[in-house]
């Protein structure tokens, strides 16, 4: 019987309720409040300051929460149970038709989201592939077309609850579409390992 693998997927970690509603709901109240920085492709979008957990008790215990889910995340990525450090977490507030352009986030390996609001179905979170580079791009996408996991250019999870998070790579490229729901309110997060070693070629990574 013919078989069909996933050769090299890549990992993305739901993980349900991590925090719990007054929890998510006490960060939510606190950050619509300290979200001032309008983004710059989008003022309707509005950033936190850049944190270290470390310095803020609330922010620390959410990271206490993460650093697990991060640390098996970094095991699947490099085959390791590594040190993990979470060295930076920000809020983002979306007002109803804000959007995310997509990125992706330097420097770091594992990133994530924690959902402090509701988040509409316009406004999930997506995930892309890849933008292209400088080759020509070969599709074949129309009314016909049945998308998979080999064809697909874009990937949306179920829509979040309130005190989810999603942890993924964070070379992966995402987006948050026109938000045509309410205020969407999350916190997201990068991770660092402290040291990864090929064969004696080693890099450390301080936060
Ligand atoms: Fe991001």
């Amino acid at each position: 019987m013919a078989q069909v693998l996933s050769l090299f997927p890549t990992p993305l970690m739901q993980c349900p309720q991590l925090i719990d509603a007054t929890q998510a709901q006490s960060l939510r109240e606190r950050f619509i409040r300290e979200a001032a920085l309008p983004n710059h492709r989008d003022s309707a979008l509005a950033h936190s300051q850049i944190i270290d957990p470390a310095d803020d008790p609330a922010l620390a215990a959410l990271a206490r929460r993460l650093l697990p889910e991060v640390v098996e995340m970094g095991r699947l990525m490099f085959g390791e149970t590594l040190p993990w450090a979470i060295k930076e977490m920000w809020a983002n507030v979306l007002q109803t038709g804000a959007h995310q352009a997509v990125h992706n986030h330097a420097n770091c390996f594992v990133s994530g989201v924690v959902y402090l609001s509701e988040v509409d179905a316009s406004a999930q979170t997506r995930f892309i592939r890849s933008l292209g580079g400088r080759d020509f791009v070969f599709s074949n996408s129309h009314a016909g077309t049945v998308t998979g996991a080999f064809n697909a250019d874009k990937w949306i999870g179920p829509t979040p609850a309130i005190g989810d998070a999603v942890l993924f790579p964070s070379s992966l490229l995402h987006e948050v579409p026109p938000n045509r729901g309410g205020l969407r309110v999350s916190i997201a997060f990068n991770a660092i390992p402290r040291r990864l070693d090929a064969w004696g070629y080693g890099l450390s990574f301080s936060s």
